[in-house]
């Protein structure tokens, strides 16, 4: 098989123990057909030895902003490695390595190099479960995401401390997997139809005035986002919102009300495959709908409301193969009220977002989320940029699926 031929890749490999495994995934990738050129941080040679890497890849490996030769140095030229690459991908990428990309301290070639790289990243973090699970090194990975880059996530199994958890560096076939999937556009969600409802819901009472929520459609719309480039084939039926979504590559459908957002869901749900609804639709609508603005003068105190369809709740009783998942935010005993609503909804997973915690929820730029899929085992995310909680929730789901 040669899938990589003619793909150039930056392999960046930072000092943990982890890089044992990177000349095996030259070979792999070298096997592949790929051009593979090599990139230690100062210390990663105690890990590996740069002299195995350059024999894999057939390339020199370079660690210093200069080569070796005292009398006549040259310069190794990171902005001309960063621009030859096709995808630069950092395995392993420790605490430290990680924060200096975070943050663009630019102390290494490898740093230097990948801040001067125009092409996709990714990174597959390696360390202790306590350093991976650190509110700090956390952060940091979900500004590399807000970034854009693909942040890998880690195995769990022993590890070199002896401790038992989350950090090891995935195994180099399926590092190698995840270079494959990124050339070949083939994601996960390849060949899948994918409907995302987000937004909130403008249900009139006159011309000039409507019931409605703060929902500013970003949740929905970074998910969208995460999918497209997973593969999936994705139809955004979206609420009022003055988000930029001109130039997006999926299919935009705007509503306004509930009634409209489920015409168009109905419409999409039978050919979906996976159904994220991440919509706050208003429960409620004024009976009567006054065509004429209503005056202060003649108005009554009193507004008479009809329920809404509830648009997830008929996608559940409907349900033939699609992954169906829902939002819940709560305000006040979360867990309970998600769960619930998921029996009800008759849903796979549901992702809850309590308003109780700072910065989740509507319309901030982050999100606070708890993943519950059909064992029912709730799993806690810290607070997030919404781009870095689709990426999470995408994991879950296509784990889930699995
Ligand atoms: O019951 P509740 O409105 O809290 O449930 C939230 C979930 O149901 C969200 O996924 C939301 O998009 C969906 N929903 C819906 N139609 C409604 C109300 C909520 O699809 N009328």
């Amino acid at each position: 098989m040669s899938r990589l031929r003619g793909k150039n890749i930056v392999l960046g490999i930072s000092a943990g123990i982890a890089a044992y495994k990177t000349p095996l995934l030259v070979r792999l990738l070298k096997k592949e057909g790929a051009r593979v050129r090599i990139i230690l941080t100062p210390n990663a040679h105690k890990f590996v030895t740069p002299l195995t890497l350059s024999v894999l890849s057939e390339e020199e490996v370079l660690t210093s902003f200069t080569a070796e030769d005292k009398d006549n140095p040259v310069w190794n030229d990171h902005v001309a490695i960063g621009n030859w690459a096709d995808l630069m991908f950092i395995a392993p990428a420790t605490a430290h390595t990680i924060s200096s990309m975070a943050h663009a301290k630019c102390n290494n070639l490898l740093i230097a190099t990948y801040l001067s790289a125009t092409c996709p990243v990714m990174i597959a973090p390696a360390m202790d479960l306590d350093m991976y699970g650190h509110p700090a090194n956390q952060k940091n990975l979900e500004l590399l995401a807000s970034y854009g880059h693909t942040v890998l996530p880690v195995g769990e199994g022993p590890l070199a401390s002896g401790l038992v958890g989350k950090g090891r560096l995935l195994e180099p076939e399926i590092l190698k997997d995840h270079i494959l999937s990124f050339f070949d556009k083939k994601g996960p969600l390849q060949g899948k139809k994918v409907l995302i409802t987000a937004g909130p819901t403008y249900e009139k009472i006159d011309p000039v005035r409507f019931i409605g929520n703060f929902s500013s459609g970003k949740m929905g719309v970074a998910l969208a986002w995460r999918a497209y480039h997973l593969g999936g084939e994705v139809d955004l039926v979206i609420g009022p919102n003055t988000l930029e979504l001109v130039e997006s590559p999926f299919n935009i459908i705007p509503v306004v009300n509930a009634q409209q957002m489920h015409h168009a869901v109905m419409k999409s749900y039978q050919y979906a495959d996976i159904v994220i609804s991440a919509a706050a639709v208003a429960d409620f609508r004024p009976k009567n709908q006054s065509l004429s603005k209503i005056k202060k003068s003649t108005a009554t105190d009193t507004i008479h409301l009809e329920k809404t369809p509830d648009i997830l709740f008929e996608m559940g009783a409907k349900k033939k193969n699609q992954f169906l998942v829902g939002f819940a935010l709560e305000t006040d005993d979360g867990l309970t009220a998600a769960l619930g609503k998921m029996k009800e909804k008759n849903l796979d997973a549901i992702v809850l977002n309590s308003l109780q915690d700072a910065g989740a929820g509507f319309a901030t730029d982050t999100n606070k989320i708890t993943y519950i899929g059909n064992d029912e085992k709730p799993t806690i995310f810290p607070l997030k940029s919404k781009k870095a909680v689709a990426q999470d929730i995408w994991n879950e789901i296509i784990a889930q699926r699995h």
